[in-house]
């Protein structure tokens, strides 16, 4: 079927028919090999980070090193494009980025592919799917949840930072101009990229939506109805949670509406062809990767901290800061406070764009039957994060829209538009290295470039809010930014 070729237009209409191909047996025989290979990956865990912490029990130890395999060999999505279209991307390039790749050897070319949409190379398998793909075992790329949950930090792979340089409707927008020459059919992605925005910047996407959209086409029990279409869209874009404050949680998301669970985790998977016994199938899997993401440790800031400094700013955040964030070091505690919208001040669309009604189609399903705990159908607001490990989360904010540290301490001097690079980090600022503007350059006028830069003037993305440590004095933002990089 992939080498079928028809006019571009009949071929979407075919292939918005048609249903996505299975090759879950294969992939399953695929990853019971991979196990009996997996020395490999047990040691790209030890030299990734020391992800299994020393104190969990045995039993957690082995889960979470399973959840890795899961989350890293098992397809649980169709592909998204073959390897045959991946190496085809860059022909399809806004200038002067297409005449750079044709100039660039094929080694050239594969950095700057992964360079361009945000992705990084597997250790355990250097030149095959990137480590937020996985490979379905027929030349195919599924995405996994990496894609949004794990990417670089200063240059360097951090595992389950917030992937800031996921570049996925600029991907997906290639992929299909890539696709069409060589008559491929469209994947899901593809095709829901037609009727919905996947994400209007780098490092943020419209995940919430996606959930609430495919939510629609469900029964309380997940099976798949076609009755009614999706209302009351409040498009976004939403910068992922660090994993590794995931075990601090009872409840998930931004505003804390979701008990935590290994199912809550699925909701990504909801796309129409994973019916509901693959729920129920996958439900031990996903113990798995829930056990993995809690296992997951913040990283230590590798550079210098002015010791003093960061003491005085310890007893600064005791003061103005602990009792929404709670305090940290030897007796830690985190209260998980929600704070209502108009107090926390950030922006709102991400708060209103979840009604009464889908939070409670979410309550009343089969992913809540196991909580103990209720699913909040009218949060106030947003809750307030632990900050472990919050030197390497740059953007700041539920959106992203606060490059660093420092302009998150000095409200009236964040950014109207700013473009980071790559790999820079403000060491001083802590954060992103940024260039800021007050208006997107001129030449910017192919939506992909535009996607580079981050225009807090769009609807979800202002950067207003959380002025509390404009409370501080100079001397005091200093002490708490240095403090901040201890976490
Ligand atoms: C397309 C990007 C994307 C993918 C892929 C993705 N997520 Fe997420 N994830 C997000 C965003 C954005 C949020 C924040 C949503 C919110 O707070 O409302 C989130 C939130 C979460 C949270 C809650 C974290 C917290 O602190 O509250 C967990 C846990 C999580 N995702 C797990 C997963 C798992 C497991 C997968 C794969 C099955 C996955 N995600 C795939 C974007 C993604
Ligand atoms: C009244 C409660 C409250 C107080 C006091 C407070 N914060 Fe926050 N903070 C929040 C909430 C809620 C958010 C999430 C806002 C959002 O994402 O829109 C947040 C977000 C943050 C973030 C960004 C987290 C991320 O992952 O992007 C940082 C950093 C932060 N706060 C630091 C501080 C510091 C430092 C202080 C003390 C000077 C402080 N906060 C005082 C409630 C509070």
């Amino acid at each position: 079927m992939g080498g079928v070729r028809c006019l571009p237009l009949l071929c979407q209409v075919l292939w918005l028919h048609q249903d996505a191909v299975e090759l879950e047996s294969m992939e399953v025989q695929k990853f019971y090999r991979s196990m009996r290979a997996a020395g490999g990956l047990i040691a790209a865990l030890l030299v990734l980070g020391q992800v299994v912490g020393n104190a969990a029990a045995p039993d957690d130890v082995l889960a979470a090193r399973r959840g890795w395999r899961w989350l890293t060999t098992k397809a649980y999505l169709p592909p998204d494009f073959d390897q045959q279209v991946f190496d085809n991307l860059w022909q399809h390039w806004e200038e002067p980025a297409r005449t750079a790749a044709e100039q660039a050897t094929p080694e050239e070319r594969r950095r700057l592919t992964f360079s361009r949409y945000g992705l990084t190379e597997n250790p355990d398998r250097p030149e095959g799917v990137a480590l937020q793909y996985v490979a379905n075992g027929n030349g195919g790329w599924s995405m996994n949840c990496l894609a949004c949950h794990t990417g670089k930090v200063a240059g360097k792979v951090v595992l389950g930072a917030p992937n800031s340089l996921y570049a996925l409707q600029t991907l997906t927008d290639d992929v299909r101009l890539t696709k069409l020459p060589l008559g491929k059919p469209f994947a899901h992605m593809d095709k829901g990229a037609l009727l919905y925005p996947l994400g209007g910047s780098i490092g943020t996407t419209n995940a919430v939506m996606f959930g609430k959209i495919l939510m629609t086409y469900r029964d309380p029990d997940l099976g798949v109805h076609v009755r009614g279409l999706p209302t009351g869209l409040l498009h976004h874009d939403h910068d992922a949670p660090a994993w590794w404050n995931v075990k601090k949680k009872k409840r998930l998301y931004a505003d804390a509406f979701v008990p935590k669970n290994h199912r809550a985790i699925m909701q990504f998977l909801l796309i129409p062809s994973n019916g509901p016994d693959k729920f129920r199938a996958w439900e031990k899997e996903y113990r798995d990767i829930l056990a993995w993401i809690e296992a997951v440790e913040a990283p230590r800031f590798p550079w210098p901290v002015d010791g003093e400094l960061a003491r005085a700013g310890e007893h600064v955040f005791r003061s103005h800061c602990a009792e929404c964030h709670g305090t940290y070091g030897s007796a830690s505690s985190y209260p998980e406070r929600v704070i209502p919208i108009d107090e926390i001040g950030t922006d709102r669309v991400r708060f209103d764009s979840l009604d009464a009604d889908s939070r409670g189609a979410y309550a009343g399903s089969w992913f809540t039957r196991l909580d103990e705990l209720e699913t909040v159908l009218e949060p106030k607001g947003y809750v307030a994060p632990p900050l472990d490990g919050i030197w390497a989360s740059a953007p700041y904010l539920h959106n992203g829209s606060v490059p660093t540290l420092w302009h998150l301490f000095h409200p009236a001097q964040r950014p109207v538009v700013w473009q980071r690079d790559e790999d820079g980090y403000d060491r001083e600022r802590v954060g992103l290295t940024v260039r800021a503007r007050d208006e997107l350059p001129a030449d910017a006028t192919d939506p992909r470039q535009k996607r580079r830069y981050f225009d807090t003037r769009l609807p979800g993305k202002s950067a207003q809010g959380h002025d509390f440590p404009d409370r501080l004095s100079p001397d005091e933002k200093r002490q708490v930014l240095e403090y901040l990089k201890t976490l």
